[in-house]
């Protein structure tokens, strides 16, 4: 018996290699400290944690949940919106909840892109761009973001033929793996373009709030005609440190939120009810454990910057998002810089050739580890770099 081909096709998931590899050296002895995966280490705010038991221990939540989720949340996300980028939603036709923003993310193409059709996506970029888009016989074309154009990618060097059959493009601000970020006229610039091409924005929003040194990053539905061309993916997973909960949303163009609504009927059955009533407390609930989540990232972002500086590897410190993109030291490549880090100092960082071919010459660095062990890890990391 054999997988279909399509599997075939796939890369393996990056962090799965990674995961293996950190097996191999934990079952040699090594004491790893990782900054690999962008998972957090904190835990969910506590009162989002009651909100779940108490709704878990309701038996009303504990049938089939509705597929388009409770209108409560859809509610709660809207008025989200309207407070924290004054975007005004209409919660039955402009928001689905989504089992955790990758779910969402991976199904986009399979609701909007046919055979032969093409996704334009960020490189290096969060994979599940290019994957969604392989399997539903899609066409990636890769938009290379560096230093150089300052991670933004240059939207009229796409050429004419490849535009022509593009439907989607991706952006993703603050941005895994690169940490830029963008203001406002940016995704104005983008949604002009989108609406100027027939495209559809999908704008990953990930990182939007963790943000450091008063940036306050934008959301790509306040650009001038947003609605008619831009869907927003957004996820409580980084905000409020629940990786594990599997809760997120798409916002934005009803035309592609209907088309994922319809899809998702076919696939799923929509997320627990008490997950969704604990959403409702972590996004109307106060907000302090967020702030200091910020101030944590905020400390360890500086910790790691400085230490790097003092090691002659000069990275401005980022604005947003949990990671800091380092270029390797001369003579390295991606991969034998990661090697050289695992095999010589029991450190794991993540190659930036695993987020797309413009991410070789760089390593990320993820700040979801406690202080101590990121401490620990710079000065590792002195002794193999200087
Ligand atoms: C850029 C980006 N988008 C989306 C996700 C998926 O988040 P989730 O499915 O937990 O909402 C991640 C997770 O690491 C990410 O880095």
């Amino acid at each position: 018996m054999r997988a279909a081909k399509r599997i075939e096709k796939l890369p393996p998931y990056l962090f799965a290699e990674i995961d293996r590899k950190v097996a191999e050296a934990r079952a040699r002895g090594a004491d790893i400290i990782s900054f690999g995966v962008g998972d957090p280490d904190l835990p969910s705010p506590p009162h989002v944690v009651e909100a779940l038991a108490d709704a878990a221990a309701d038996p009303a939540t504990h049938r089939y949940p509705s597929y388009t989720g409770m209108l409560a949340f859809r509610d709660s996300i809207a008025s989200w919106y309207e407070r924290r980028f004054g975007v005004g939603l209409d919660p039955s036709e402009e928001i689905q909840p989504l089992v955790g923003s990758k779910e969402g993310i991976f199904h986009l193409p399979v609701a909007f892109v046919d055979p032969g059709d093409v996704a334009l996506i960020p490189d290096p970029g969060y994979p599940v761009y290019e994957t969604g888009t392989i399997l539903s016989h899609g066409e990636p074309v890769l938009l290379p973001l560096t230093p150089e154009n300052g991670f933004v990618p240059d939207l009229d060097a796409i050429p004419r033929e490849t535009l022509e059959r593009a439907r989607v493009l991706w952006l993703n601000y603050p941005s895994n793996p690169t940490a830029a970020c963008v203001d406002v006229d940016f995704f104005q610039r983008a949604v002009d373009f989108c609406r100027a091409h027939d495209l559809l924005l999908a704008h990953d929003a990930a990182y939007t709030e963790i943000t450091f040194d008063e940036y306050v990053a934008p959301s790509a539905l306040q650009a001038e005609g947003a609605m008619e061309c831009v869907v927003e993916f957004h996820s409580l997973s980084k905000t409020y440190n629940m990786t594990g909960w599997r809760i997120g949303w798409v916002a934005g163009a009803p035309v592609a939120v209907e088309a994922l609504k319809r899809l998702k009927t076919n696939i799923d059955s929509g997320i627990f009810d008490a997950v969704q009533r604990a959403g409702i407390a972590a996004i109307e609930g106060p907000q302090d454990h967020l702030r200091s989540s910020i101030e944590t990232y905020r400390r360890r972002r500086d910790l790691l910057c400085d230490g790097l500086k003092s090691m002659g590897v000069v990275v401005e410190p980022p604005r947003g998002s949990i990671y800091v993109w380092v270029p390797v030291p001369d003579g390295h490549t991606s991969e034998s810089f990661t090697e050289l880090l695992l095999n010589e100092a029991a450190i794991v960082v993540a190659p930036g050739n695993g987020y797309g071919p413009s991410g070789q010459g760089f390593v990320r660095f993820s700040l979801t580890l406690a202080d101590d062990r990121l401490e620990e890890g710079v000065e590792r990391l002195r002794k193999v770099v200087t």
